[in-house]
Parts: C-alpha cells; sequence; structure tokens
C-alpha cells in the first residue's frame, strides 16, 4: 500500500521566516473566534468611552452620554432616604418628648436612628458602648448615676445644650467649676475657690472623700477633714456629699468617678480643679446649621434613655 502523501502545511499557510535549530514556525491566521471577540472589545470599548465617564481631563473625566455617576447614585439614595423617613422625623419632633417611648413605631426609628448618631458623634468621648472613659471626665452613660439627670427631658437638655462650652448661651454649668484648691494653684479655676487649702488641708479632705466613698483612709487625717467639708465643698457637693444635679456637682460617696477615687487623682482634683466640656449640639448661631437637627437630637436622646440608666 502506498503512503500517502501528506501535504506540506508550508506550502499552503508559509512560514514566518524564524527557523531555530531547523524547527519552523508557521503562519497560521489567527482563529476566527478570536478575530471576532477582539473586535467586539474595541466596539465595546468606544460605546463604553462614549457612554460613561471615560477619558481623564485636567478637571474630571468626560462625562459620558449617560452622564452616570456613582456620587449621584449615592446622593439620591440618601434624598429618597430622607423623603421617606420625613413623616417620622416630623412626627418625632412633634411629639411630647416623654410619650415617645410609648408609640412603639417611633421608638423603634428612634433607637434605630440614635445608635448611629450616637456612633458617630457622641462615641469619640464616651465610648462606643457609651461607658465614658475612666478617668478622662467623659462620664458612663449606662450607669444610674447622673450628674444632670437621667429623664430623658434631662438628657435632651444636655444634649441640645452641651456642658461649659462657650458657644451655646443656655450649656450647662456654664462658670461652675470644681475649684482649684491648693494655695500654691493659679489661674481661673483658682479664682473659683471662696478659699485656699494648704497642703496638709487637701490631704485631710481627700481622705474625707476617700472615707464617705467607702474606701481605706486615714481617720485621723479623714475626721479633720470633715469639717474642711462642711466649709468648703458642702455648698456644691451636699452635706451628704451626693452632689447637686443643678450645679452638675458629682456624687461622691458611690464607686463611680468622673476622674478617679484613688488618693492621688482625688489629690490632683482637689488640688487644681476640674470643668468637663461637652459641645452643644442644637445651637447655631445666626446663619449657620447646628450639629445636630431636633430628630437627631431627639432619636439620641431616645437612644442614651434606653441604655439601662435612663430614669
Ligand atoms: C468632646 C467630648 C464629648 C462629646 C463629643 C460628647 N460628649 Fe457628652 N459629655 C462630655 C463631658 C466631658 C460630659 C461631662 C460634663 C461635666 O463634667 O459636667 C458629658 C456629659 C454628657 C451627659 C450628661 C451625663 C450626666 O451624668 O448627666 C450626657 C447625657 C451626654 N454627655 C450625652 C452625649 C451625647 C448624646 C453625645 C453625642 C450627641 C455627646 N454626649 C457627645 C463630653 C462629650
Ligand atoms: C463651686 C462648686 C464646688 C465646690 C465648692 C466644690 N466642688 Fe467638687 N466638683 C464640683 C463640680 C461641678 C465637679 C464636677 C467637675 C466636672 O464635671 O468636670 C466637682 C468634682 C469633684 C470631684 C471629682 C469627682 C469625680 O467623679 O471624679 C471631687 C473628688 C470633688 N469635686 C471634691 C470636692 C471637694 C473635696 C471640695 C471641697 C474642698 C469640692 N469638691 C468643692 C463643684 C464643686
Amino acid at each position: 500500500m502506498a503512503k500517502p502523501i501528506k501535504e506540506d502545511p508550508k506550502d499552503k499557510v508559509g512560514t514566518t521566516g524564524h527557523s531555530w535549530d531547523g524547527i519552523e514556525e508557521l503562519n497560521n491566521p489567527l482563529p476566527r473566534w478570536w478575530v471576532w471577540v477582539f473586535y467586539l472589545c474595541i466596539l465595546y470599548a468606544l460605546g463604553y468611552a462614549i457612554a460613561y465617564p471615560a477619558w481623564p481631563l485636567i478637571h474630571g473625566a468626560t462625562p459620558g452620554l449617560l452622564h452616570a455617576s456613582t456620587r449621584l447614585d449615592v446622593e439620591k439614595d440618601i434624598k429618597a432616604f430622607d423623603e421617606m423617613n420625613a413623616p417620622i422625623k416630623a412626627k418625632l419632633v412633634a411629639a411630647d418628648l416623654t410619650a415617645i417611648e410609648g408609640d412603639a413605631s417611633l421608638k423603634a426609628y428612634a433607637l434605630d436612628a440614635g445608635k448611629s448618631i450616637f456612633a458617630t458623634n457622641c462615641a469619640p468621648c464616651h465610648g462606643a458602648g457609651a461607658a465614658g472613659v475612666q478617668g478622662k471626665g467623659y462620664p458612663n452613660l449606662l450607669d444610674n448615676d447622673w450628674l444632670y439627670g437621667g429623664a430623658i427631658d434631662a438628657i435632651h437638655t444636655t444634649v441640645t445644650h452641651g456642658v461649659r462650652n462657650t458657644v451655646d448661651p443656655e450649656a450647662r454649668n456654664v462658670g461652675i467649676y470644681m475649684p482649684a484648691w491648693s494655695d500654691k494653684a493659679t489661674g481661673a479655676l483658682a479664682d473659683v475657690a471662696t478659699a485656699k487649702l494648704t497642703d496638709e488641708q487637701v490631704g485631710q479632705a481627700v481622705n474625707y472623700v476617700l472615707k464617705i466613698s467607702g474606701q481605706t483612709a486615714d481617720e485621723a487625717k479623714a475626721t479633720a477633714g470633715t469639717q474642711i467639708f462642711t466649709d468648703n465643698c458642702a455648698a456644691c457637693h451636699n452635706p451628704d456629699g451626693k452632689g447637686n444635679r443643678d450645679m452638675g456637682s458629682p456624687n461622691l460617696t458611690d464607686a463611680i468617678w468622673l476622674y478617679g477615687g484613688d488618693e492621688a487623682t482625688l489629690t490632683q482634683t482637689i488640688k487644681f480643679g476640674r470643668g468637663g466640656v461637652m459641645p452643644s449640639w442644637g445651637y447655631a448661631p445666626e446663619g449657620s446649621k447646628p450639629r445636630l437637627t431636633e430628630d437627631e437630637i431627639r432619636a439620641v436622646a431616645v437612644y442614651v434613655h434606653s441604655l439601662g440608666g435612663g430614669e
């Protein structure tokens, strides 16, 4: 049987002319399907560049016929949400503060919105879980110990106006400070004190506070501190040391501290004074916007009230 004569593909398509050790490269055309996909890709790219933002310019890019923009999409979504929530926000603002929590749908909305408002605006100072920052004077909002009151309207007022800030004329405690008692202290907080205490007297006052807060104290010093407390501290902290909400002066008999209840911190507090500042969220000078709108303040107040320590 005669061997079939094999057609040499070289005759049909030729070679590229490259040859390596006698191995030659055939000059086969690209597969059809591949070429078509290639052309389609070019067409698609042209279409895309015309329809969508594509070519970078000095400022931004060519807008494209469709004017597509993910930023505009987000703006539209936000607007749609705002419109959707407008009725419930209006209801929240119109409602009696104390009635909000009795209305299931208002309460659910306020808790939800309040939680995210808290995370964005309040957590930097009061902590993500609202437990405050011990020692820094950022109060824990989970407990039942309140400087200014834990009822919904008290919380609402605190959040609306803040504390001791210099912007809001209705801020709580403007001009009321824990004075600096040390006879060596200088500055604004030293001017608040009605009398000056020596280091020894400060030590006695510290031991008195240690004693009324149930900690170990030097008895002799604590006894001497009783009179110092009555003369200098009772006016603000109350004769029983339980504080006074009208002045935001804390209860000194519990184990809850803004700055700390150990001997060193108490000495620092009494010698050099304190005055925590919280921004105003509802105050807006002429022509500007408040940091939070009334519905947002109400939502976050309801949220804080719900955290466990609300009265
Ligand atoms: C810049 C820090 C800061 C931010 C932000 C802040 N606070 Fe405060 N907040 C404070 C300080 C400090 C105090 C305590 C003031 C004092 O010492 O009298 C306080 C006190 C409070 C109180 C009073 C607690 C009590 O015992 O009566 C409430 C309620 C409160 N904050 C809620 C909020 C809410 C809600 C937000 C967010 C909208 C917020 N705070 C944002 C610093 C802050
Ligand atoms: C003019 C009112 C006033 C007088 C008088 C006063 N205090 Fe205070 N005291 C305050 C206020 C207000 C605060 C809270 C400061 C803040 O919120 O940052 C405070 C805070 C404190 C704290 C910090 C408590 C904590 O939780 O960390 C201690 C301790 C304290 N006072 C002890 C005393 C002692 C002792 C005296 C007397 C020698 C005294 N105070 C007199 C108003 C007063």
